[in-house]
């Protein structure tokens, strides 16, 4: 369904900053100060509902794309689809940079690429703790395989040995807004820790494996730049060490993801010019006189998508008890990251005027726990019922992290071009939830 709607622009202060401290205004706020449009995506496609912004999501992998190529002669960005799986947002980045590849963690992943025609070539699949069926699928996709044990390795090898593969190192540390995904790490479950990763690869180049990657994942949501070239110093200094003990060639070297966003309003967007202009010098000191240098891979998520998404809610019920309440018609069934992690999300009033008074408020949702809240304590404007909510920063790990408790049906999606609205995913009925059932 495609409806062409009418922007009109209000022109509006920035967002109050009660605090005082200084803000980053949100790349989407200029959408959401559009109550006309709000309200009539509202009710053409009903509430919650999530919008991606084509716009934000291209210019997204435009900067992304120009940074690494300004410092890198060969690399390649494989978007993590775990982040956001939509087939449409998938074909809209593909269209835009065709060399894209996908970084996929299950078959799902993987099938949604195949829709969005990413070739599987351009793509690599990680997962953990494989089953001998994924391990079976990723195979016969044509991926490049990232395994996250040696133990892997044992089981790959009983269904074929490819001619490349990869290990995913754990350096021992790792990074993320949270301790919840830190993905690497002494506590983190997941890659191969540097005692055994000369053996990792010991073993695959010994039962024929002639060609080589190393991956590293080591959290989500960095913001600091000085992190990232300390990340690459401690996977090239493994590198040369596995190089020189096995004589082996890489042909390329992933850092992950991890790539953060300013959830915050007080806080700064990384500066991914320095970002990757830190990490080209570092691998051109590795690596400047090699002949055949390895390519640089990175497999960003959160970056591509996330303040490319809005969720636009309704307001369900405002209640006054020990606390004030302001319920929603989603909640963490809808968006999972602050009941996960307790993650912080903007969330604005649709048509807000500065005059409002404020009051002190928890978001909720509607779901059968106490753990169902999408804030806790923010300063919010007065608020009915009926009223529309945008809640910001929710491209990223917002649908994909979706569930039914409660049997609650998944939202819609849509995807806005200047303007214009287009349905990417159906909302979900009750019926479609028992689809599966049989009583
Ligand atoms: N590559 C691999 C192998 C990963 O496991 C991940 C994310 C990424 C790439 C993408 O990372 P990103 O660029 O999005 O940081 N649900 C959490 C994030 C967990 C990330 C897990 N792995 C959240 O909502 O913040």
């Amino acid at each position: 369904m495609i409806g062409l709607i009418v922007i009109i622009i209000h022109v509006k202060l920035s967002p109050v900053n009660l605090s005082g401290r200084p803000m980053n205004t949100h790349p989407l706020y200029h959408l959401i100060q559009n109550s006309t449009l709000m309200t009539s995506l509202a009710k053409e496609y009903g509430t919650p509902l999530y919008i991606y912004s084509e716009e934000r999501l291209l210019a997204n992998l435009d900067r992304l794309n120009n940074a690494l190529k300004t410092n890198f002669n060969k690399y390649h960005i494989c978007y993590a689809l775990k982040a956001n799986s939509n087939p449409a947002l998938i074909r809209k980045m593909k269209n835009h940079l065709r060399s894209i590849g996908a970084d996929c963690s299950s078959p799902g992943e993987i099938h949604a690429a195949k829709l969005a025609e990413i070739d599987t070539h351009e793509c690599i699949y990680t997962g953990n703790y494989e089953s001998p069926k994924d391990l079976q699928v990723a195979y016969n996709s044509g991926c490049h395989l990232n395994l996250d044990d040696i133990t892997s390795f044992h089981r790959l090898k009983k269904i074929g040995i490819p001619n490349e593969i990869s290990f995913r190192f754990n350096p021992g540390f790792g990074k993320g807004t949270f301790p919840q995904i830190t993905t690497a790490g002494k506590k983190a479950k997941f890659g191969v820790p540097k005692e055994n990763i000369i053996e990792a690869y010991r073993l695959a180049k010994n039962v024929g494996v002639n060609r080589f990657g190393l991956q590293c994942m080591a959290g989500s949501g960095v913001l600091e730049v000085d992190y990232f070239p300390a990340l690459l110093k401690a996977i090239l200094d493994t590198v040369v060490e596995i190089q020189t003990k096995l004589d082996i060639h890489f042909s390329y070297i992933s850092m992950g993801g991890g790539l953060g966003i300013p959830y915050h309003e007080n806080e700064s967007p990384l500066d991914i010019d320095t970002v990757f202009n830190d990490l080209g010098e570092i691998f051109h000191s590795y690596f400047g006189e090699v002949k055949n240098v390895p390519a640089l891979w990175i497999e960003p998520g959160k970056y591509l998508v996330g303040d490319a998404g809005i969720l636009l809610s309704k307001v369900t019920g405002i209640k006054k008890s020990y606390r004030t309440y302001i319920g929603l018609d989603s909640g963490m069934e809808t968006l999972m990251r602050p009941a996960l992690y307790n993650a912080y999300h903007r969330i604005h009033k649709i048509g807000y005027s500065d005059t409002e008074k404020m009051l002190t408020v928890d978001f909720t949702g509607r779901i059968c726990e106490n753990t169902d809240r999408l804030a806790t304590e923010r300063q919010f404007p007065k608020t009915k019922e009926g009223d529309l909510v945008a809640i910001m920063d929710t491209g990223a790990y917002g649908f994909s992290m979706s569930h039914n408790f409660n049997t609650r049906p998944r939202s819609s999606e849509i995807i806005l071009n200047n303007g214009t609205s287009k349905l990417i995913r159906k909302r979900e009925s009750i019926k479609d939830i028992f689809r599966n059932c049989i009583t």
